[in-house]
């Protein structure tokens, strides 16, 4: 951790505690504010993985990321499927025409699923559990890529979610965002730095370039 930040995170610190202990406080504060900004910089969508499986432990930080996402109104329409099987990973990744095969080399895959009768906005609150998947994934030092489902199939004009009905044993109110293959990363991705920030995404109050 960098010295030049500690002043800012001591004055947010006590902005937002009132606790005695502040030495252990600010510590555990600071460290955490770290790991994560570290995450953020490092995480990379890793589609090569070794051939060793997942420990139970990471799987269940996996499943309790998700299961701590937020969801709208509190509604929780997502399900979760958690795949190991080889043969079913072969035919999930095939259930859309590209961008999938990488899922029959992954160990293990998690399927974000939503049942659609429950809530409206089930996308918003399926896209948040992925990206948890994905930043919890990076935190255990797994690879993890986001596979995406919704609005793909195959070139006969199936969806990839009628593709995965029968064999994921969805009912026909359940969509899959998309799944996501998760292992021990087997390639070399560069974390971002700051030169990779797209500055000119960000705008002050209003969006200025219109012509
Ligand atoms: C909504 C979404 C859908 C994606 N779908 C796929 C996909 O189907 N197949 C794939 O290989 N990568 C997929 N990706 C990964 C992107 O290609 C990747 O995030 C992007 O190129 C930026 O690279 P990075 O994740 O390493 O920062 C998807 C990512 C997002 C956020």
């Amino acid at each position: 951790m960098e010295l030049k930040w500690l002043p800012e995170i001591v004055d947010n610190f006590l902005a937002r505690t009132n606790s005695k202990n502040y030495f252990c406080e600010i510590i555990t504060y600071a460290n955490s504010m770290t790991d994560f900004n570290q995450i953020i910089y490092h995480r990379r969508s890793i589609r090569k993985f070794k051939n060793q499986p997942v420990e139970k432990e990471k799987i269940e930080w996996l499943l309790k990321a998700v299961l701590l996402a937020p969801s709208g109104k509190g509604m929780y329409p997502c399900e979760y499927i958690v795949i190991d099987d080889p043969h079913l990973l072969q035919i999930v990744s095939q259930s859309k025409q590209h961008g999938a095969e990488l899922i029959k080399n992954a160990p293990l895959a998690i399927a974000v699923v939503a049942d659609s009768a429950i809530y409206d906005i089930w996308v918003e609150d399926a896209s948040i559990a992925a990206t948890f998947i994905m930043l919890e994934a990076e935190n255990l030092g797994l690879g993890c890529c986001w596979v995406q489902m919704r609005k793909r199939g195959t070139d006969d004009g199936k969806s990839a979610t009628q593709n995965l009905k029968e064999i994921l044993g969805l009912k026909d109110t359940h969509e899959i965002l998309s799944v996501m293959a998760i292992g021990y990363k087997d390639e070399e991705k560069r974390a971002y730095t700051d030169a990779d920030l797209k500055m000119k995404k960000i705008h002050h109050n209003r969006i200025h370039n219109k012509l």
